[in-house]
């Protein structure tokens, strides 16, 4: 009999594809929303069940058919980070997580497998050095979210739940994330690198992100901490040069740091969009995972040849 996987966060970007992606492998998928009469038509193959982590507990229905809980919600960070702001990017990842763990603690629950997310923003701005599982961390707000965020869903192992965090890296992918906010400025020819482009980014194909959260469903051995990201980062000019080419686009203007401060305010600007982060996917390299996309412009060519 097929495994069901429920999807906390299935509606978002990574979750839609996540969803999809498993479905089409034979697993029985349903997602989560605050407000499943919204999206009812965009995930009309799914069995989309409700709930909102500010106000309601995990559904307990829900986790007893689950052998899979993928945990994928967060308020997005692409936002001015007001004070309101940074308490709902805490709480929404936070508490969810907590939540998931409790509805863990009630139930049977051995056996069963959770997936969290979490991010390589837990390393903090690090310039060139190369980041494994096994680095430090760093102390700016995202750091902090990430390492309180881990230390809640790893909780989901005293109650005899094998549990993997992803520490996910930018996700390519054609719908969202990053990406859906850079496209039309270097459709528009207007792209560059920001400041001097040096600063190191990890990405990851989404359809790679997919594949290791299949990894992590199929595969016993898998447990702990990952970094999801392929094995080879590029600087920020290495990606805006290998972008452009791809769109067919100059991209000769940098785009200095002020501009991006104008747009987006000073501390979204500091700890996500100028961080550097030259991160390496040890352990699932260790564990003879293969990633399909591991050169950047093949993996944006991908998206974008149509
Ligand atoms: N995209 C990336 O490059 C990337 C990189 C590293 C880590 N991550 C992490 O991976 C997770 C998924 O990312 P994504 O890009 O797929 O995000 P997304 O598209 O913004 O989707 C997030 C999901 O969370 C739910 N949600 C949003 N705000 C919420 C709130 N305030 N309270 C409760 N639920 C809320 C939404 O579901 P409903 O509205 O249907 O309830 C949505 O489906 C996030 O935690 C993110 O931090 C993403």
């Amino acid at each position: 009999m097929s495994k069901t996987i429920a999807i906390a966060g299935g509606t978002g970007f990574i979750g839609s594809y996540v969803a999809k992606f498993l479905l089409k492998d034979g697993y029985k998928v349903l997602i989560s929303s605050r407000d499943p009469i919204k999206v009812s038509d965009r995930f009309k193959e799914f069995e989309v069940f409700r709930w909102d982590p500010t106000t309601e507990d995990f559904p307990i229905e829900v986790i007893q058919r689950a052998d899979v809980l993928i945990n994928l919600i967060g308020e997005t960070i692409s936002q001015r980070w007001t004070k309101e702001v940074r308490e709902r990017l805490r709480s929404s990842r936070i508490n969810s997580t907590r939540k998931i763990v409790e509805a863990f603690s009630k139930v049977n629950s051995s056996g069963k497998t959770f997936v969290s997310a979490s991010a390589i923003g837990i390393y903090g701005n690090r310039k060139g050095e190369i980041l494994t599982e096994n680095s430090s961390f760093g102390d700016d707000f995202l750091s902090k979210l990430c390492i309180d965020w881990e230390s809640e869903a790893m909780k989901a192992e005293e109650f005899g739940v094998r549990t993997v965090i992803l520490r996910i890296g930018i996700v390519l992918g054609e719908r969202g994330g990053f990406l859906a906010k850079l496209t039309p400025i270097f459709k528009l020819g207007l792209g560059g690198k920001i400041a001097d482009g040096k600063m190191w980014m990890s990405w990851v194909h989404i359809e790679d992100l997919a594949r290791v959260i299949k990894f992590a469903i199929e595969d016993r051995a898998v447990s702990g901490v990952y970094n999801v990201v392929s094995p080879n980062p590029v600087t920020n000019e290495e990606f805006t040069k290998s972008f452009a080419k791809v769109l067919n686009r100059p991209a000769f203007l940098p785009v200095p740091k002020f501009a991006l401060k104008v747009l987006f305010g000073n501390e979204l600007t500091e700890v996500a969009l100028t961080s550097s982060q030259r991160v390496k996917p040890e352990r699932l390299l260790e564990l003879g995972f293969q990633f399909k996309y591991s050169d950047v412009e093949t993996a944006l060519k991908s998206l974008f040849s149509k």
